[in-house]
């Protein structure tokens, strides 16, 4: 199975955060040249740091780009700079997102809804927008297209309580997913979205301090409701995403890949 990404140019974004720092690396492990975009210019900033050095001994020279992804504008600024670099966009992971605290619907304001909906829709919706022209040019010009992996959850495929907010803007994602799937398949570009439950990044460290309880039995609660009983580490959902991204995974379209310890099963 071929998980290479030599000389593929890859886009990731959040890749300040817990699964963007670990794709990053395991891209640049895999070949690939990388576009990293994030918010939190020193978390992004720490993400560089530890990237490998390529086989030569040179050290990894990203396309770095700040920007909040919920303005059009960060997404065109990201695209454009990796183009004026590499020339193309093969791989895009539309990975950020945020999830607020734990609140019930009828607790929610209407302010959280609209920023959860903001980052986590149209920073993908934007995303997405820009990449698909990109690759669909690239496929009409060379013949090679891209793939795009939109970073969902489990949460847009079934409820989750107290997450009503973030479940509405993963379903959203989900349906983003498919239908520009459907839109693209002739044109070159794969899209599928990936569907984990918790695992064990700054984003669920910030919903186990949230909770009222000591941290280890706050992170018990959270991952009572997972069968295999523990949070995914992300190392596991990135080695999903090198697979749904590789060549290896030529006929996979408008998919959701769910890795959730078998939270969905029952
Ligand atoms: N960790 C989990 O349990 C889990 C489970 C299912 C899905 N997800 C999804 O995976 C993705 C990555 O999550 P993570 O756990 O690595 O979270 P994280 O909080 O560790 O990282 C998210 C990164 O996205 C960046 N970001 C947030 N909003 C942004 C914005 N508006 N513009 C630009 N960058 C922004 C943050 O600065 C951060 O570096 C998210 O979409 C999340 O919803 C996470």
């Amino acid at each position: 199975m071929s998980m290479d990404f030599t000389d593929r140019v890859v886009l990731i974004t959040g890749a300040g955060g817990g699964f963007g720092r670990e794709a990053a690396q395991r891209f640049a492990q895999a070949g690939a040249r990388l576009v990293l975009t994030d918010r939190d210019a020193d978390a992004l900033a720490e993400s560089v740091a530890a990237l490998p050095a390529s086989a030569d001994g040179t050290p990894a020279r990203p396309v770095v780009q700040i920007g909040d992804i919920a303005q059009a504008a960060t997404m065109d600024a990201v695209v454009d700079a990796g183009i004026a670099e590499f020339g193309r966009i093969d791989v895009a992971i539309n990975n950020a997102g945020i999830a607020p605290d734990l609140m019930r619907l009828s607790d929610t304001p209407a302010s959280v809804m609209e920023q959860v909906m903001q980052v986590n829709v149209l920073g993908t919706f934007h995303g997405m927008r820009r990449q698909i022209a990109v690759m669909q040019e690239q496929f009409r010009s060379d013949g090679r297209g891209g793939v795009i992996l939109n970073v969902a959850s489990v949460a847009g495929l079934v409820g989750a309580p107290l997450l009503a907010a973030y479940a509405a803007s993963k379903h959203a994602v989900v349906g983003l997913t498919r239908s520009a799937a459907l839109e693209t398949a002739k044109r070159g570009v794969r899209i599928n979205a990936l569907c984990p439950s918790f695992a064990a990044t700054p984003m669920v460290d910030a919903m186990v301090e949230s909770m009222q309880h000591e941290p280890d039995e706050a992170l018990a609660r959270l991952v009572s409701s997972v069968p295999m009983g523990r949070t995914a580490t992300a190392a596991e959902v990135v080695e999903a995403m090198l697979w749904i991204c590789s060549d290896a995974n030529s006929f996979m379209t408008g998919q959701t890949v769910t890795l959730d310890g078998g939270l969905s099963a029952g």
